[in-house]
């Protein structure tokens, strides 16, 4: 008799249960799989990343189960290099692209396919398909995916058997598959951040996603203001769980940990415990954004009065949140540093704050020394799409250096952020924290805003509470 796990509750295995489990399954082959609509953008994606690396093999993982307690695991979340170059999301995968001598590759793809009915692993043990859901067939994958594909189960001795072919891994995914191919770590980070400026321009079917992403965080939004006063009856938690359902529902899940923030939690820039007290005359600053279905996220910042209209302090922060984000975003258009549309509502804010008399002037000395940033704290935006900081391991003189093309989605969110135990500031500006965040995608003449469905200025957002705020 096969042994069972520690302290399961049952012993093991009996031969005749073991048979019996075998036995009677109709045929459950699914017919009629086809091509993902992604499968022509992902080929070309990997025939750019082809082109960097002529003569080389190329290994990107998936990524394993991480396990949170015995045998409970995290929710898997598949590497974003990975998703952007298959469309796939499947655990214990791999892309491998072989180089050929014309300098081009052939790319297959490495999965974990069905668990077999001819023997236990069907059936046995926490990430069975019994217990955690069908897999796809290979057959099936290499539709879905336009890819060849193998059994992972035979990834390790492949790739170790082939030698002599320059290999580059990205890393801390697959341990087992980095232990078979023992590749040179700053080459292996070269192709991590090939994958990262890859993907700082959008294709056509991307920005489909980004659009299907803020839209839904929009409603999101919506949502929240309709949920306010159940939220004031409550806590932060209950505008976390109301976007929470729409992202669910809409979407994958939120693709970050959701900020909701009120009062002066609105100066803690990643307040995500969101147990606090939702109070009328507060502020709420709530940064949320839904994850599609294709992993691709919003990243969207309102900052609310609770009980819907802005006192006069919380309207002159903010006013001054709304010119800096307005500086920036007629910033972003093609051909623009990337720096500018940061530094347009940078010096704006600098120059609000020495008006005020919070930082010493003149204002090209403070912004030279960085004065504004006790008060602004983090820098303007980043580059948005599968990950919600996306494209971050890409070259500086690529990314923070580099300059505004088509297509490329970022955020622009300037903030105030006066601390509760600022003694440099009045007491009635202290615990009041502002951002607003939008989600832009730079066009052929300048950009779009994604989410521009959300009022921004003061007016607009009270508004737009004094019609939805339930
Ligand atoms: N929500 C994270 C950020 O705004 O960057
Ligand atoms: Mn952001
Ligand atoms: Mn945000």
């Amino acid at each position: 008799m096969a042994k069972g796990r520690k302290n399961g509750l049952y012993e093991g295995v009996s031969e005749e249960l073991s048979s019996l489990m075998r036995t009677g399954w109709a045929d459950s082959e699914r017919r009629g799989t086809e091509p993902a609509e992604q499968a022509p953008y992902a080929a070309a994606r990997r025939a750019a990343l082809s082109a960097r690396f002529p003569g080389e093999r190329l290994v990107i993982p998936s990524g394993n189960l991480k396990t949170r307690s015995n045998d409970d695991t995290y929710p898997f979340r598949p590497y974003t290099g990975y998703v952007h170059m298959t469309g796939d999301q499947a655990r214990d995968g791999a892309l491998v692209l072989e180089p050929r001598a014309d300098g081009g590759h052939d790319a297959y793809c490495y999965q974990l396919p069905r668990d077999s009915r001819e023997n236990d692993e069907f059936w046995i043990g926490y990430t069975a398909e019994l217990w955690m859901g069908r897999r796809r067939t290979l057959a099936e994958s290499e539709i879905l995916l336009g890819l060849p594909c193998r059994d992972v189960r035979g990834a390790a001795a492949d790739l170790a058997a082939v030698t002599g072919v320059p290999t580059r891994i990205v890393r801390g995914h697959d341990p087992a598959l980095e232990a078979a191919v023992a590749t040179d770590e700053d080459r292996d980070d070269e192709l991590e951040e090939a994958l990262s400026e890859l993907r700082l321009v959008k294709d056509a079917w991307e920005l489909g996603e980004m659009r299907k992403a803020v839209d839904s965080t929009v409603r999101g939004f919506t949502d929240c203001v309709g949920e306010l006063s159940r939220a004031v009856a409550s806590s932060e938690r209950w505008i976390e769980g109301t976007f929470f359902r729409r992202a669910r529902l809409e979407g994958n899940a939120v693709g970050y940990g959701s900020i909701c923030a009120a009062g002066e939690h609105a100066t803690i820039m990643h307040w995500t415990d969101n147990d606090g007290p939702v109070r009328p005359g507060e502020l709420l600053l709530l940064d949320a954004g839904v994850e599609t279905h294709s992993l691709y996220t919003a990243d969207v910042t309102r900052t609310l009065p609770i009980s819907g209209t802005f006192t006069a302090v919380q309207r002159q922060v903010y006013d001054a949140v709304y010119e800096a984000q307005e500086a920036g975003m007629a910033a972003v258009k093609p051909g623009a540093p990337y720096r500018d549309f940061h530094e347009a509502s940078q010096r704006h804010l600098t120059a609000r704050l020495v008006e005020w008399g919070f930082i010493e002037g003149p204002v090209d000395r403070a912004y030279a020394l960085g004065l504004q940033r006790r008060f602004t704290m983090a820098g303007t935006g980043h580059m948005l799409g599968l990950d919600v900081h996306d494209c971050a391991q890409a070259r500086t003189a690529e990314y923070v250096d580099g300059v505004l093309e088509p297509g490329m989605v970022l955020t622009v969110e300037p903030g105030l952020y006066f601390q509760p135990d600022d003694l440099t500031v009045p007491e009635e500006w202290r615990g009041i924290g502002v951002r607003i965040e939008d989600d832009l995608v730079v066009t052929e003449d300048g950009h779009e805003n994604l989410s521009a469905g959300l009022p921004r200025s003061s007016s607009e957002v009270e508004a737009w509470m004094a019609e939805f705020a339930g």
